[in-house]
């Protein structure tokens, strides 16, 4: 809603013809907020696949964590300062936050009054915030971290206690298993950390180490910086013990593989495969977007990989050259380049995916062509023609089809397009959005305009229709 919400309020007989009117937004009440109050923040950020993810009336520039956390007694204490734009004006907003104790907000250094209803924190500070300002709000909070479960097809993700620290995976709605914040992709900020592990652990987290870790007391300050816009979920603070190479890529980018001690083996061929690749990547979607690659195994079977910006964390396996390709793809597509609502998750996948097919390509084994035919011989009954990826289903997000109908549907757009035109879209794409958020109406429109083709029958197969493609 963009109307002058002053005074509405008041009017209390008139509040039930106006949440009637056609000018009004479908969008939930804040928990805890009679509907009575338009200057309260909404609950979501309007993603109607996640009606409660994200939060609206506000904007995050930048995430400032303090994280204490104790392998041992898996107790974090965290202080979380957030500066955020209200984007309205705002009487009370909230954050997401699962569990944990909250033990003081303040906004603008003031202390603000709180309450907390399932997964949402909702924060009425001293004075309403005018429409346009700037704040800071503060969220000290503490207790045992537990990851998010709820979901069948998600696994475990979030804040993942292990027997030497935490295994932090957050794709989708996670890092508010962890600390309080907008958890949408929708809403992307920079990112300081400030991780206290006992002395002799080690704390991972995304960018580049803002100085040397600092230790009294028998523990340790790891500093970290992220310094581009990052989506909630691929914020990590992996802590355990590591093995530690570092470096910079023939290209010159800082590079820093870890791995828990019991997959040391994997660590030379994790730093110079990601270096390599990283490197690959940049001749072919343009330059890398970070200011450092890498990756980090843990010794926690996630049965997935996530593409934690900067430092993609493997859970669980000695990752090989498919699986590397996969996540540092997601570097430009996902993590620089991020999607405004879910439902288009296969501009994230189906690329990723896509840029397995041709590190293939480009090491001699196997052509995209030669992958996008075999699959194109899975029979009409196979799943993957029934699930159409182009709108992901928030019950089954991370289906197979997401992945690899999704890369498919790249290999058709360059059989129709030609391998010039198909790269060339490629990196405009990746240079167009840089940081940016994307939609699939976006992608589409590009493509056309680049080949001057009319490509909509082409994307409706692959993208929207629930059967195999003609
Ligand atoms: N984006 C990850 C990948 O493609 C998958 C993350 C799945 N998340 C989850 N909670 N299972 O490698
Ligand atoms: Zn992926």
């Amino acid at each position: 809603m963009r109307f002058n919400r002053r005074g509405v309020a008041m009017l209390a007989t008139l509040v039930s013809v106006l949440a009637c009117s056609p000018a009004d937004e479908p969008t939930p009440t804040a928990a805890g907020q009679s509907a009575v109050d338009r200057r309260a923040g909404a609950p979501g950020i309007g993603d109607p696949d996640f009606p409660r993810d994200g939060n609206g009336g506000y904007d995050v520039s930048h995430y400032d964590l303090a994280v204490d956390y104790t392998p041992a007694t898996k107790r974090l204490d965290g202080v979380t300062t957030i500066r955020a734009s209200a984007t309205q004006e705002l009487s009370s907003f909230n954050l997401d936050l699962t569990g944990l104790d909250v033990r003081e907000v303040a906004v603008d250094n003031a202390p603000a009054t709180f309450t907390r209803q399932s997964d949402e924190l909702t924060v009425r500070p001293a004075r309403a915030i005018a429409d346009g300002a700037p704040f800071t709000v503060r969220v000290a909070y503490s207790g045992l971290p537990r990851p998010a479960s709820d979901n069948a097809n998600l696994g475990t993700y979030g804040f993942i206690p292990t027997p030497d620290g935490a295994f932090v995976a957050s794709e989708p709605n996670g890092s508010k298993t962890w600390f309080p914040n907008n958890d949408h992709p929708a809403d992307k900020a920079t990112f300081d950390f400030a991780i206290t592990v006992p002395a002799g652990v080690t704390a991972l987290a995304n960018g580049e180490p803002a100085g040397q870790p600092t230790t009294s007391g028998g523990r340790t300050t790891y500093r970290w910086r992220e310094r581009h816009p990052m989506a909630t979920y691929l914020a990590t603070a992996t802590v355990g013990k590591f093995d530690l190479r570092r470096g910079s890529t023939a290209a010159g980018i800082p590079n820093l593989a870890a791995a828990d001690p019991k997959f040391k083996s994997s660590l030379d061929s994790l730093y110079t495969l990601s270096g390599q690749i990283t490197d690959h990547w940049a001749t072919v979607f343009g330059p890398y977007p970070f200011s450092s690659t890498g990756g980090v195994v843990d010794d926690y079977s996630a049965g997935y990989a996530l593409e934690n910006q900067t430092k993609p964390l493997y859970g669980g396996f000695q990752p090989d050259e498919t699986i590397i390709a996969h996540e540092l793809a997601h570097q430009w597509f996902g993590n620089s380049l991020t999607i405004r609502r879910w439902k288009d998750l296969w501009l994230n996948e189906g690329f990723a995916t896509y840029a397995e097919w041709l590190w293939a390509e480009h090491k001699g084994r196997k052509t995209a062509e030669a992958t996008f035919k075999e699959l194109l011989n899975r029979p009409a009954t196979d799943p993957m023609w029934a699930y159409p990826p182009g709108r992901a289903k928030p019950d089954d997000l991370f289906n197979q089809s997401v992945y690899t109908r999704g890369g498919m549907t790249l290999h058709a757009l360059r059989r129709a397009v030609g391998d010039p035109t198909f790269f060339t879209l490629l990196k405009a794409w990746a240079a167009e959005h840089r940081y940016g958020h994307v939609t699939t109406e976006q992608f589409v429109a590009l493509a056309e305009r680049l080949s001057g083709k009319d490509l909509d029958a082409l994307f409706d197969a692959w993208l929207h229709q629930p059967r195999k493609p003609a």
